[in-house]
C-alpha cells in the first residue's frame, strides 16, 4: 500500500512537470506576445491582477544596412519580484539575437528564466543585425513584471515598439553603451568642425 501510494505520488509529480513542460513553460521564455501578432497578443492575455509596469526598449534608432545594434529591453515598476519579456521585430527584415539570460524561440526573442529586479529594473538584452536594404524595421516588446507565485495572477505586463530607420550613414551598431558616440563618431566630427573652422576663418582674412 505504502508503495502504491508513492508510486502515484511520483506519477503525479511526472505529469505535473510534463504538464508545465509542454503547456505553460511561460515562466521560461514564450513567444507570440510581443503585441507583434496583434495588440491584444501580449503577456496580458494571460497575465493580470497587478499594477502595471513601464516596459521601454533602449538602443539605437538608427542603424547602417547589416549592422548590429545592441538594444535592451527594461521593465520597471509593476509587481517588480521578478520579470520575462518577449521581442519581435517586423517582417520587412533584420534578424533577432538573444543576449545573456534570453534565447531565439521561433525568430524572436525571450527569457530563459524568470528575471531579478536590480535597482529598480529588469533588463533584458538582445542584439538586431538590420537588413540590407534601407527602410524602417519596428521592434515590439512586451515586459511581464510578475510576483513569482507559479501562476499568472497578480502580475502585469505593458508594451512598447521602437522604430529604428535603416540607412547609409546610419549608427554602426555601438549600442547604447554612451561611451559609444564620443568614442567612435565624436572625435572625427569635432575635427571635421575645427577643419571647416579653419577654413571659414581663413578665407575671411
Ligand atoms: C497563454 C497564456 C499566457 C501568456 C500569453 C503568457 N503567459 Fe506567462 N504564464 C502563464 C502561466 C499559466 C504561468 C504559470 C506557470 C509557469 O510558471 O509557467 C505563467 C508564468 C509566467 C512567469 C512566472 C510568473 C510568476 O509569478 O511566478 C513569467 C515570468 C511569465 N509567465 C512570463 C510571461 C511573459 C513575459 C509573457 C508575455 C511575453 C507571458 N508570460 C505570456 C501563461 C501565460
Amino acid at each position: 500500500m505504502r508503495s502504491y501510494l508513492a508510486s502515484l505520488g511520483v506519477a503525479g509529480v511526472v505529469s505535473a512537470c510534463l504538464v508545465s513542460g509542454s503547456a505553460f513553460a511561460n515562466s521560461m521564455g514564450i513567444s507570440g506576445r510581443s503585441g507583434k501578432q496583434g495588440s491584444s497578443l501580449t503577456c496580458a492575455e494571460c497575465h493580470s491582477g497587478g499594477s502595471a509596469p513601464t516596459v521601454t526598449i533602449e538602443g539605437p534608432t538608427t542603424l547602417a544596412p547589416g549592422a548590429t545594434g545592441n538594444y535592451t529591453l527594461v521593465v520597471r515598476g509593476g509587481p517588480a519580484a521578478g520579470a520575462g519579456y518577449n521581442v519581435a521585430v517586423s517582417d520587412n527584415g533584420g534578424t533577432l539575437n538573444p543576449g545573456t539570460g534570453s534565447y531565439k524561440l521561433s525568430g524572436e526573442v525571450t527569457h530563459k528564466n524568470i528575471q531579478a529586479f536590480s535597482g529598480g529594473a529588469a533588463r533584458f538584452d538582445f542584439s538586431l543585425v538590420a537588413p540590407s536594404t534601407p527602410g524602417t524595421v519596428t521592434l515590439y516588446g512586451a515586459g511581464n513584471s510578475v510576483n513569482e507565485n507559479g501562476t499568472d495572477e497578480g502580475d502585469a505586463s505593458a508594451a512598447t515598439t521602437l522604430n529604428v530607420t535603416v540607412a547609409t550613414g546610419g549608427g554602426n551598431g555601438d549600442g547604447d553603451d554612451g561611451g559609444g558616440c564620443a568614442a567612435a563618431g565624436g572625435i572625427p566630427l569635432l575635427g571635421a568642425a575645427l577643419v571647416l573652422l579653419g577654413t571659414r576663418l581663413r578665407r575671411r582674412r
